[in-house]
């Protein structure tokens, strides 16, 4: 059975790895896996995310940016993610309607009823299957993310959310959690402080279970 498998999880908290492990994995068993990321996966979806993460021209309204990152999720969703599903490939995501909830909604304070609404509507009604939450704390996380940027060849590259300070970063790290506690049977929290090949284990594990 194709599955919808989300990452989720703060800045530094190692999903982009585990993912693609992941998908390496599922591969290596003869699956067809398409790995996407969001914002980003279409056209529309890659533009727009270069106006999010890189714009320092003016202040983004936190509803504008709710907006757009809804308008990417629209698009791969109707472009890729459905079509892929109904043919039969699996779809791994790097981020989802989680993201919102958890960045938009707790993050920077939007209602998170309305945000929810907003995700229900661009993503169609679609939701993962499972989604792997790799927790780490925000002081790691962002350490971890700062060290990543300073060993960038060319200069150091940042985005807007790594700009943003850590007790931002707790509160969406607090928010990943409460969505965890509130859907256990989809979100899977793992601790992101282990080495990678434990964390894989784990994932491959659950993922597994999920039935792939
Ligand atoms: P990343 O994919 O490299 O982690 O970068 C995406 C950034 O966009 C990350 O800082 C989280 C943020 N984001 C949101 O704020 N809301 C969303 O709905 C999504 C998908 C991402």
């Amino acid at each position: 059975m194709a599955l919808f498998i989300t990452f989720e999880g703060i800045e530094g908290s190692g999903k982009s790895t585990q993912m693609e492990l992941l998908k390496r994995h599922m591969e290596g068993r003869g699956m067809e896996v398409l790995a996407l990321r969001e914002p980003g996966g279409t056209r529309l979806g890659e533009r727009v995310r270069s106006i999010l993460l890189n714009s320092s021209e003016e202040p983004v309204d936190p509803w504008a940016e709710l907006f757009l990152y809804e308008a990417c999720r629209a698009q791969l969703v109707s472009l890729v993610i459905r079509p892929s599903l109904e043919a039969g490939t699996t779809v791994i995501c790097d981020r989802f309607t989680d993201s919102t909830l958890a960045y938009q909604g707790y993050g920077r304070g939007l209602d998170l009823e309305a945000v929810d609404r907003a995700n229900v509507l661009a993503a169609g009604g679609l939701k993962p299957d499972i989604t792997v939450l790799i927790d780490c704390e925000a002081e790691e996380g962002l350490r971890r993310a700062w060290s990543r940027i300073g060993s960038k060849e060319g200069g150091a590259r940042e985005d807007r959310f790594e700009r943003e300070d850590v007790s931002f970063h707790r509160r969406v790290r607090d928010g990943y959690l409460r969505i965890a506690g509130a859907e256990p049977d989809r979100v899977k929290v793992v601790d992101g402080g282990g080495e990678i090949s434990t964390i894989h284990r784990e994932i491959c594990y659950i993922i597994k279970k999920a039935g792939a």
